[in-house]
Parts: C-alpha cells; sequence; structure tokens
C-alpha cells in the first residue's frame, strides 16, 4: 500500500511570502504531495511531472475549474475550463484576435499609454508604482482592445481586487462579479448596433463555432475569461519586474544602458516571479505519479512557479539571471490551454520597462517589507542627480 505524503501547502496569499523556500523543500523530500487545502489536493513541484501533466489533457482535465479554489462562477470559463475537442473549437475563434501581427498594430497605444503613466509617476519623488503604473497600464490597453472607454480602468481595476479576495470576501467577490457582468453585458450590447467597430467585442459578435453562430452565454463567457486572465496577471509582471530592478540597482542601470536585454530580463522575471504559481486539474482515471495514488475525480495542482525553478532543468535556478539564454518556463502554461494572449502580455511586460527605464533616473526601494507577489502597493524612490 502506497502512503499518501502529506504537507500543508498553500500557494495563495501570505503563503507566497517564502514560497521559493517551501518549493525547494518539496522538490527534495516530497515531490509530489497531498494537501487538504481547498477541499483537498495532489501537487506537482518538479518540471518534468508539470511538463508530463500539461502535455496529458487526457488524463488530466481542467474540468471543474483550472483555478483552486474557483471564482465561484456556476458555469465553465470558455475556453480555459473546457476540454478538448470542445476546447479546440473554442479556442480557434480567439487565435487571430492575439497574432504577432495583431499585438505589433496595438504596440504604439501600449507605448503612448506608458509614457504618459511614466511621466506622471515622475512628478512625486516616492511613488506607488503597482497603482500608478503596473496596475493602469494594462487596463487600458484592454480597454481598446474590447471597446470600453480607457477612463473606467478605475471600475476594472476594483473588480480584478474584490474578485481575486475572495477567500476574505466571498459575498463582495459575487457581487462584483456580478457587476463586472452587468458592464460587460451593456458593452455587448451597445456594439450590436455598430457593427463596423472592429475590435474583439465586435469580432466575437460574428462570430461561428463549428459552423453556428456564437450563443449570447458563450460570448459573456469569452468576455469575462479576458477580463480574469489578462489584467492581473500582466499587471502583477510589470509591477514584480519593478520589484526586483528597485533592489538590485546594478540589474536596473544595466538594462537602462542595454535595453535589448530587455526581452530576457522579461522571460526571467515570468520564470521566476510568475503571476500564476499554479493551475488545478482533475484526474479522469487513476494514475500513479512518484509512487502516489493519484485517483479519478482527485484534484491535481501543477506547481508553475516550483517547475520554474527546478535545480534539474535551470542551472542556478533560484537566482535571477536577466541575461539568461535557454529559459523555456511554465509562466504561460506548455499544453493545449498555452496562454493565448502571451504574445500580448510579454509586449506589454516589455514596453512597461523599457519606456519606465528610458525615462526615469536610477530608482530605489522604499519599503522593505513589500513583496515580490501580487498587485499590492511598490514604493520607490527616484535619486535625482543634485
Ligand atoms: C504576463 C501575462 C500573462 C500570464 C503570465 C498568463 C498566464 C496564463 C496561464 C498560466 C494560463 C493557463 C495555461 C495552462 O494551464 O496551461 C493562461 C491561459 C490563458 N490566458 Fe494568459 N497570461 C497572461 C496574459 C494574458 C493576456 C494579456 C490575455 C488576453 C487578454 C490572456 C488570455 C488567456 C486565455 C484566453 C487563456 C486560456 C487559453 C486556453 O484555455 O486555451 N492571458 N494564461
Amino acid at each position: 500500500m502506497t502512503q499518501q505524503p502529506v504537507r500543508d501547502f498553500d500557494f495563495h496569499g501570505e503563503a507566497l511570502d517564502n514560497i521559493f523556500e517551501t518549493y525547494r523543500d518539496l522538490r527534495s523530500e516530497c515531490p509530489v504531495g497531498w494537501s487538504d487545502r481547498y477541499g483537498g489536493f495532489w501537487f506537482f513541484t518538479k518540471h518534468e511531472d508539470i511538463f508530463n501533466a500539461e502535455q496529458d489533457w487526457q488524463t488530466y482535465s481542467v474540468t471543474p475549474s483550472m483555478l483552486l479554489p474557483d471564482l465561484g462562477n456556476v458555469e465553465p470559463m470558455i475556453p480555459i475550463d473546457v476540454d478538448p475537442p470542445e476546447h479546440t473549437h473554442y479556442r480557434r475563434i480567439l487565435l487571430p484576435l492575439f497574432t504577432p501581427s495583431a499585438v505589433d498594430e496595438l504596440t504604439p497605444f501600449v507605448v503612448q499609454t506608458a509614457r504618459e503613466l511614466a511621466d506622471e509617476a515622475l512628478k512625486q519623488d516616492v511613488v506607488d508604482v503597482s497603482h500608478t503604473y503596473a496596475r493602469p497600464l494594462p487596463m487600458i490597453v484592454f480597454s481598446s482592445l474590447i471597446g470600453y472607454p480607457p477612463e473606467d480602468w478605475h471600475l476594472f481595476d476594483q473588480w480584478i481586487d474584490r474578485i481575486f479576495a475572495r477567500a476574505e470576501d466571498a459575498e463582495d467577490a459575487t457581487r462584483a462579479s456580478q457587476e463586472v457582468h452587468a458592464y460587460l453585458e451593456a458593452l455587448v450590447e451597445r456594439r450590436r448596433n455598430e457593427p463596423e467597430i472592429d475590435d474583439i467585442t465586435g469580432r466575437l459578435l460574428k462570430a461561428e463555432i463549428n459552423g453556428r453562430p456564437i450563443t449570447h452565454d458563450e460570448l459573456m463567457s469569452y468576455q469575462y475569461l479576458l477580463f480574469i486572465a489578462g489584467l492581473e496577471t500582466t499587471a502583477w509582471t510589470i509591477r514584480a519586474g519593478l520589484w526586483h530592478l528597485a533592489r538590485n540597482t546594478a540589474d536596473q542601470q544595466r538594462l537602462r544602458e542595454n535595453p535589448d536585454l530587455i526581452p530576457a530580463a522579461v522571460e526571467e522575471f515570468l520564470r521566476t516571479l510568475a503571476p500564476v504559481q499554479g493551475m488545478a486539474r482533475t484526474a479522469l482515471k487513476d494514475v500513479e505519479v512518484r509512487g502516489c495514488p493519484i485517483k479519478k475525480g482527485d484534484r491535481v495542482v501543477l506547481a508553475f512557479g516550483s517547475g520554474n525553478r527546478d535545480e534539474d532543468a535551470y542551472e542556478d535556478s533560484d537566482q535571477i539571471v536577466i541575461d539568461r539564454e535557454q529559459n523555456r518556463h511554465f509562466a504561460f502554461g506548455v499544453g493545449v490551454h498555452r496562454c493565448l494572449g502571451s504574445n500580448l502580455g510579454r509586449r506589454e511586460v516589455v514596453v512597461a520597462l523599457r519606456e519606465f527605464l528610458a525615462r526615469t533616473p536610477l530608482f530605489e526601494a522604499v519599503d522593505p517589507t513589500e513583496q515580490w507577489h501580487g498587485v499590492g502597493p511598490l514604493h520607490i524612490r527616484f535619486v535625482r542627480e543634485a
């Protein structure tokens, strides 16, 4: 009889403060284990096991939800909570919206927005760059993608906070989610009478899924998922990059002097400080992994953040090496559900860091207690020459 290794493992909230030590410990002592949190789940912490599970959608399903804990939604979110073959049809609709050329087209707007926000931040000596820069940038960019007025980004900003604070206040999170739905419904209704507008909402309205018109519920599900998937993740990564650079001024100066290194640095921030530390699956059949008996119906968390720091996969795996050359990480996933917005997310983070560094003098961290994770405050001080 195989022993079930139990650890009190969590990958959200305060657990993230020391998660890299936790991962190191788990990878060496308990690479696959069971946690009783969130109704109970297996966790995989080794790069190899996470990679294999990501490829094997026939064994590891994304239903009922890829998020653990989930966001309280009753219906699965399209396409992230749907398995192939339906997933393939749903994903196909979104693909043309996020191609490299679609992202190129949007880039001047990203650059202009980044410049305006950076100039605003520069007016102060000490500034919270999470609230003035990392958060507004993706939300304003998203407004141009799906078609809401850019000044409404404040609404999206507080909805994100309330929805992701479900653990603290589930009722308010549900209310926030209803508010988002109502807002997006109104946007869709408006767009029905504006067929000439060619944003994501306009294109989805005309989309066909497997030869039939898209339904209203499917359209709303896409809209909601894009809001959930694209905003906090990108804001987190911009903030995490600035967090590192404020604490490692040699890296900061190196990137300022060599902006061509910024894309490689962004990959390294994505690897080591990833916004999605783990995604959940459900076993569709009994399997054994590293001697652990996973039963049909058990939840399994693929700890991307641990796989990204696995010493068997990367040299100096816990070090942030801003010009690392080989860097195939899990920040966007590597299976059939790999991030659809990765071209856009990457571009936004690269532009955000490049424009910020190009316009600012040296900056330093102010508050040593501010953590690497999340989208909470991040205070920096500009060191201006006298
Ligand atoms: C740095 C920013 C981002 C990160 C780190 C990120 C990360 C992820 C991850 C980890 C997944 C799940 C992969 C898996 O389980 O295999 C995912 C899926 C997804 N992401 Fe992103 N994401 C980012 C930005 C965006 C943006 C900007 C959008 C669009 C506006 C977006 C849209 C999606 C969609 C639609 C899916 C579901 C794909 C599917 O199920 O086929 N993401 N993302």
